[in-house]
């Protein structure tokens, strides 16, 4: 298993106490979620899908302290246990939890932007969306990434979407779920 922050044990350790469903990301997807901030320089990032806030906390981690990440989250409880949680981490000034629905909410964002990094782990439904979403709102270079990727070619065909597409180059980390990784090309 790859190495975690005890901070990051410890939102595991409480989202379960609050009863949430553990189908979050692995610690390796996490270590790959933070080079990806880190090779990125990243300094403006937007999350799909929080539930506790673990993944969004491997990657507030490696941002700089003048960095910001932006999470939508659909489930009023799980953001509530979300801000809780990465308040304890002392991530709160780096990261903002919105209770909102994508694709519909991430417009609200799009001020923020352009972004460095856009990163989806939720209903595979939306994926595709968000994908264009973040085709508009990275930065050229910004990488559009998303969890249980195998999952989702299934569901909407994400993967032979991106391959196809002339704006992005696409990588698969071959986690045991998958986690995919698309650069928007252009400078
Ligand atoms: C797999 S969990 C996210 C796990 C999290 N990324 C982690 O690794 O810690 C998916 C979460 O996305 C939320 N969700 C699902 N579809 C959504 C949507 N369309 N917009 C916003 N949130 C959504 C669910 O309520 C749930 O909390």
């Amino acid at each position: 298993m790859a190495y975690q922050d005890p901070k990051l044990a410890a939102i595991l350790r409480r989202s379960r106490e609050h009863g949430l469903p553990g189908y979050t990301i692995r610690p390796e997807e996490g270590r790959f979620l933070q080079f990806l901030v880190l090779v990125l320089q990243a300094r403006r990032v937007v999350e799909v899908g929080t539930l506790g806030g673990y993944s969004t906390a491997w990657m507030a981690l490696a941002l700089p302290p003048e960095g910001h990440l932006w999470t939508l989250e659909r489930d009023a409880y799980h953001a509530q246990v979300a801000r809780r949680n990465l308040q304890e981490a002392g991530l709160a000034d780096r990261v903002t939890v919105l209770q909102g629905e994508a694709p519909r909410d991430l417009e609200a964002l799009a001020q923020h932007g352009p972004f460095d990094l856009v990163f989806v782990d939720a209903e595979k439904g939306v994926y595709p969306a968000c994908y264009e979403w973040a085709m508009t709102h990275l930065r050229p270079g910004g990488v559009f990434a998303a969890h249980n990727a195998y999952w989702a070619e299934e569901v909407t065909g994400i993967l032979t979407r991106i391959r196809s597409d002339d704006r992005a180059f696409l990588f698969v980390y071959p986690s045991s779920e998958g986690l995919l990784a698309a650069v928007k090309k252009g400078t």
